[in-house]
């Protein structure tokens, strides 16, 4: 018997219990969420801030009292606030004491609100809205006041000379924020940035960042931007900047084209140099030390000869130097008797239009004597009254056959004289087309090709309308049989797909 009860005492439990969990979890927030308060306060020094609590609902629930408690980072408590309806507020002794009070100073228990005059960084913390309340006991609600500091931020480059070790070329600081600011950086240039922290003025953090890489030459003027964000910014403030890289100069004698022949006028070498700071000055010379030829005239990184003869058959030196250094280049003018034959300089184009030019005459020639055999075939036969239509290909979607079908069958002259036509007025156009797309212009080439298309492709009797870019491509494909079929193809479609 009482073992049996025991058993539907357990049985019981077993039910209720996961229910009271619940129940209790339920309760559990619903009181947290009954004393109203904001999570988090923003503040800067000097300010004042409303800490806001109200209960929310108290239907069978007594009021009390109500206690504001700050609980500073090291976790102390201290009461800053204290009011119950039958007395006045009251304010113990605190560091927030004759800066703090209720607000309205004469309050409501249902809605305590305390505001905080001066706040101070000290003033961080948590800021606890107790009431004391029957029968539920006390109840609680927290704000944290969280302290900011608008940092002053500020970048700088450093002027750095090219080397092997790394050094600080850049360095960019957030100085005295609170929270701590976040530094980054964005280039190009291949280094690391180390960022450190340390207290700023009044509980305040200044981070610092330097930028440090191994400069080369090839960084001078590289763009670095040094990032901050910070909490108090509504956007990064961003600090573009540019490396400064000194260096001594790079020397590159230019102008010589190893064709300087006996009698030949005016040739000039020009001595290109860069460096940073800007080269100051630019000394030609002869490689032996000797004199400048007469014929020759210097002027600034020019060196000009005004009619070539065996006394400049040597190697002129150009020296050029800046506050870091000095450096040279050299060229040596072998002075020829007579000149180099003539070097065709776009040797490549040439053949290639010459090529161009017989395929496009290879092509019209085929069409003329199709056209011709056509022709010729027609006399022999009669103009044909009526054809019937060509055996309908049930797949017709490859625009191949179908091009291949209106070639063999019979359509008589109209298609015939556009086919000549269109292929007459090509070459010009066509050719330009060629040229333009070996310039990088194959657009244009592309317009070409088309604008000389609609004009060729008006057949009346075909149904299978193609896309004019395929029937085009297919066109010349199917009509060249001969071994140029594939140079005439590539030859003419780059233009027509690019
Ligand atoms: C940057 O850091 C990487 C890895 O931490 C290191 O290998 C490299 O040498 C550093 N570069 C410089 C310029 O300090
Ligand atoms: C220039 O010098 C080279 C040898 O350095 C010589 O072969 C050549 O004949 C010289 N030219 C003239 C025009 O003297």
């Amino acid at each position: 018997m009482v073992r049996r009860d025991t058993r539907n005492w357990y049985d019981c439990m077993k039910m209720i219990g996961p229910l009271y969990l619940v129940a209790s979890v339920l309760i559990q927030h619903a009181s947290g969420q009954r004393v109203k308060v904001e999570p988090e306060v923003l503040s800067y020094p000097g300010q004042t801030v409303n800490l806001r609590c109200a209960f929310t609902d108290a239907t069978g629930i007594q009021l009390t009292m109500v206690t504001w408690i700050y609980e500073s980072k090291d976790g102390n408590r201290i009461n800053i606030a204290v009011f119950h309806p039958n007395f006045e507020p009251n304010y113990p002794e605190s560091p927030l004491k004759n800066r703090v009070s209720f607000a309205p100073s004469r309050p409501n228990l249902s809605s305590p609100s305390i505001q905080i005059t001066n706040v101070k960084i000290s003033d961080e913390g948590k800021y606890i809205c107790e009431y004391a309340t029957y029968p539920s006991g006390n109840e609680q609600g927290i704000t944290y006041l969280v302290m900011l500091a608008k940092p002053t931020n500020s970048a700088s480059i450093t002027t750095v000379q090219a080397g092997t070790a790394p050094v600080v070329v850049a360095r960019c600081e957030s100085a005295n924020g609170r929270p701590p600011a976040q530094i980054t950086w964005v280039t190009t240039a291949n280094g690391n940035a180390t960022t450190t922290s340390k207290p700023g003025t009044e509980n305040t953090v200044t981070v610092s960042s330097e930028y440090l890489m191994v400069p080369t030459p090839e960084d001078d003027g590289k763009d670095i931007t040094c990032v901050v964000a910070h909490r108090t910014q509504v956007k990064p403030e961003i600090f573009p900047l540019k490396l400064a890289v000194q260096y001594a100069p790079q020397v590159a004698i230019s102008g010589y084209d190893n064709n300087w022949y006996i009698g030949r006028t005016n040739v000039v070498l020009t001595c290109q140099a860069m460096g940073n700071p800007s080269p100051e000055s630019v000394k030609w010379k002869t490689i032996s030390g000797g004199e400048i030829p007469d014929t020759v005239q210097i002027a600034g990184n020019e060196l000009k000869v005004l009619k070539v003869d065996d006394a400049v058959n040597i190697t002129f030196v150009c020296e050029v130097s800046n506050s870091i250094g000095m450096s040279r280049d050299q060229v040596t003018t072998l002075v020829r008797a007579s000149p180099l034959p003539p070097k065709s300089l776009p040797t490549g184009a040439i053949i290639g239009a010459i090529i161009g030019v017989i395929l496009l005459l290879a092509i019209i020639g085929t069409v003329i004597a199709m056209y011709r055999k056509h022709r010729d075939k027609k006399l022999r036969e009669g103009p044909p009254k009526y054809k019937p239509p060509p055996p309908k290909k049930t797949n017709s979607s490859g625009g191949r056959q179908l091009d291949t079908n209106h070639i063999s069958m019979d359509e008589g002259r109209p298609l015939q004289d556009q086919y000549y036509t269109t292929q007459t007025a090509e070459p010009v156009t066509d050719l330009d087309a060629w040229h333009d797309d070996e310039d990088g212009y194959g657009e244009k080439g592309t317009e070409h090709y088309f604008s000389a298309d609609p004009s060729g492709w008006d057949d009346p009797g075909d149904n299978e309308v193609l896309p004019s870019y395929m029937h085009t491509g297919t066109d010349t494909q199917n009509h060249q049989q001969g071994p140029t079929v594939n140079r005439g193809d590539s030859f003419v479609s780059p233009a027509m797909f690019v």
